[in-house]
């Protein structure tokens, strides 16, 4: 059994990430989601993760987080992603249930406790796909709690250029501070960067085949809205295909070999006027630093897109 924390900020590729890991059951198994501000603020990424779950009916517990930034002052994603975090044309997220609540605990005490807890054959590991301020917090209180930790794989940052800024990509970008914690704590940490997210790219026939697959149907029309939208934004012309973020960093959790990696050491820029929250990736390290994230740095896009259309078209389909 692979047991797996999910930290997110949902948001529609955070879903799609839900989605990849939930098909891989039962050898995986999704352990907690937490919740940290990122896409939108707190209080809406919390209610679109209680109404993703009700739609799918999974059974996780749900944990809010941060509500900011280290130190840093909030930002969220509301000029692409609406106020709601999830702008789509097409059909809305459901509301939630009333009753539907997030467990009491907060998600860094929740995340250390799992860390804690007894071991259960197999591996643990934490897939981050929003800003890292709840995975610093929980180093910061208590970084032993993660020596049984496998890996942290996370989506952010780029070996080239960002989308936030030029420089830095959102989720490093929303909390600089917390990333620098996170690359230099040690933990063993995958990074999933733009670089490689931009070459899995997402097509309007590919979003019809899905539509046509997805349970519940509401699912399928959600995401047709998410890629109208996104090009509209854009004002393009025609089919403007769409990166795809979260749901390659879950790919790369449960099948890191369709990937190249390197050992780098990577620094989060804290200053720059204009590189703040750029991730700066040695990727020759001349100075020996000792090194625990590995960086992907290659992929078969294609071959990528349709493991992950095939994995969120499967869990689409009533068992
Ligand atoms: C990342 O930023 C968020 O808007 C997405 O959910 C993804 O995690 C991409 O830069
Ligand atoms: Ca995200």
């Amino acid at each position: 059994m692979h047991s797996v924390w999910v930290d997110a900020d949902p948001g529609f590729d955070d879903w799609l990430a839900l989605l990849l890991l939930a098909q891989a059951a039962p050898q995986v198994q999704i352990s907690g989601v937490s919740v940290v501000a990122g896409n939108a603020p707190l209080g809406v990424v919390l209610n679109n993760t209680l109404a993703l779950r009700q739609l799918h009916q999974w059974t996780w517990p749900v944990y809010a987080g941060a509500s900011k930034p280290l130190v840093a002052q909030p930002i969220d994603a509301g000029y692409v992603l609406g106020p709601s975090g999830m702008r789509t044309t097409g059909a809305e997220l459901p509301k939630p249930d009333p009753t539907a609540k997030a467990q009491p605990a907060h998600a860094v005490s929740a995340l250390l406790d799992w860390l804690c807890a007894p071991a259960a054959p197999g591996r643990r590991s934490l897939l981050a796909t929003g800003p890292l301020t709840n995975i610093a917090g929980a180093i910061q209180q208590h970084r032993a709690a993660f020596e049984g930790l496998s890996e942290i794989v996370l989506m952010g940052g780029s070996t080239d250029r960002g989308n936030h800024t030029p420089a830095a990509e959102f989720n490093i970008a929303a909390d600089p501070e917390a990333a620098a914690v996170v690359f230099s704590s040690g933990v063993p940490v995958r990074m999933v960067g733009l670089n490689v997210c931009r070459q899995v790219l997402l097509h309007a026939a590919d979003v019809q085949r899905l539509q046509a697959l997805m349970k519940p149907s509401t699912a399928g029309q959600m995401l047709v809205g998410y890629l109208d939208g996104y090009q509209r934004i854009r004002s393009a012309e025609g089919d403007l295909p769409m990166p795809l973020y979260d749901p390659v960093a879950a790919l790369a959790l449960l099948q890191p070999a369709l990937f190249n990696w390197q050992m780098a050491p990577v620094d989060v820029e804290l200053q720059g006027q204009f590189t703040r929250g750029m991730t700066v990736v040695d990727l020759r390290n001349r100075a020996g630093r000792p090194i625990a994230v590995r960086v992907a740095v290659g992929v078969d896009g294609s071959a990528v897109l349709a493991v992950v259309l095939q994995s969120i078209a499967a869990v689409a389909q009533p068992s």
